[in-house]
């Protein structure tokens, strides 16, 4: 039976690569989570019903915690995707960005140099440590053109700047220590169990409320969509297939302007809940967030023709389904609006 760590795996994409690992390849799973602002107890709740499954909660910045650990498990593969992942918070606070993904990746990079160095040959030929990471590190599109492999970095954010230095680390891992490294870079991900800070969760539950929902600038930025799991499908595809060294760009091929991405979720609550329509009405234009990139888009060709990826899910029939577990899972957001995070404002640098 294979075993796996996944940092960050109470976390909205953590998650999906837990279950997808616990239930379509009955692998044992330790999720190495911290348990942040980001991270619900409810999803804990949900994997823990798995028999392979096992949650430590630990900090990633924990070099005596992480070497004890990771030479304990010794793992097939590490999946590391704990991290602080939201820009308009890294606006706020870099601090922590900086701590966390910088920091923390640099510390799982010499817990698993440790434990690669004491594996037999086979095992050693097995092992991988998968670095998830953003599109966000290339920086901002004008009108045309791909992200794909080849393209420099040049982030904007502190939390794209950070992801881009964790990257920057990981692949000097593999060059200078020859640890078994792949680097995923992908676009913006949708599905259930996300934050609701996220663009997406944010204006289901606001819209639910009645509330207004607050449409950065004038709408226009541009991101591509991909749903989680074909994005958990992808990396597990990466252990299992991929050279060490290799990095792949994953996209959804699936561009939309936030705006359209507000309509779109406000034309699937008219039907649902048709006594509050038209949704549209609750549109408000705000101030825009500093350093707004304009446009995200990926071409994912390298990992097709490689590796065999597509993704299985469309946008429509995503988002529908996406909100739709929104709507049958208030008890997972719930506690969320009651506790530390009510919808506001974050990111304005002011
Ligand atoms: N969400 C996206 O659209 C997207 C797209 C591409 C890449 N990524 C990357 O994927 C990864 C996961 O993103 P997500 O959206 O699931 O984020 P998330 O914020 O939902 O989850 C992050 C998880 O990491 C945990 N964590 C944070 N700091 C920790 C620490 N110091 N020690 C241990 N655990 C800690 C949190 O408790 C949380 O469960 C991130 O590295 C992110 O940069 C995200």
């Amino acid at each position: 039976m294979a075993r796996y760590i996944v940092t960050g795996g109470a976390g909205f994409i953590g998650s999906a690569v837990c279950f997808q690992l616990l239930v379509e390849e009955d692998a044992e799973v330790i999720a190495v989570d911290k348990m942040t602002y980001a991270a619900n107890p409810a999803t804990l709740d949900l994997l823990g019903k798995h028999q392979g499954f096992r949650h430590v909660r630990a900090d990633i910045r924990d070099a005596a915690a992480m070497d004890e650990l990771v030479s304990r498990e010794q793992p097939d593969a590490i999946f590391h995707l704990a991290a602080e992942s939201h820009v308009d918070r890294s606006i706020d606070g870099a601090g922590e960005f900086v701590m966390t993904n910088v920091v923390g990746t640099f510390v799982m990079l010499q817990a698993a140099r440790r434990l690669y160095d004491q594996l037999d040959a086979e095992a050693a030929d097995r092992f991988r440590f998968l670095h998830i990471s953003t599109d966000e590190v290339f920086g901002s599109l004008g009108e045309a053109d791909h992200f794909s492999e080849e393209t420099g970095y040049n982030p904007s954010s502190p939390y794209s700047a950070s992801k881009a230095g964790s990257d920057h680390l990981v692949r000097a891992w593999y060059r200078t220590y020859g640890l078994p490294t792949i680097v995923s870079n992908c676009s913006n991900n949708y599905g259930p169990r996300q934050f609701p800070e996220k663009l997406i969760p944010l204006m289901i539950l606001k819209a639910l409320a009645g509330e207004a929902l607050p449409v950065y600038g004038t709408g226009q930025n541009v991101r591509d969509w991909l749903h989680v799991d074909d994005h958990a499908r992808a990396l597990r595809l990466m252990v299992d297939k991929s050279e060490p060294g290799e990095v792949y760009c994953l996209g959804g091929d699936c561009e939309r302007t936030n705006l359209e991405i507000v309509e779109a979720i406000c034309n699937i609550l008219d039907r649902k809940r048709p006594k509050d329509a038209p949704h549209k009405r609750l549109i408000e234009f705000v101030q825009d967030r500093p350093g707004h990139d304009f446009r995200y888009a990926v071409d994912a060709g390298k990992i097709t023709r490689e590796l065999g990826w597509t993704r299985r899910n469309g946008f429509e029939a995503g988002l529908e389904a996406t909100v739709d577990w929104y709507l049958a899972n208030e008890v997972w957001w719930r506690p969320i609006q009651d506790g530390q995070y009510r919808g506001q404002r974050l990111g304005t640098a002011v």
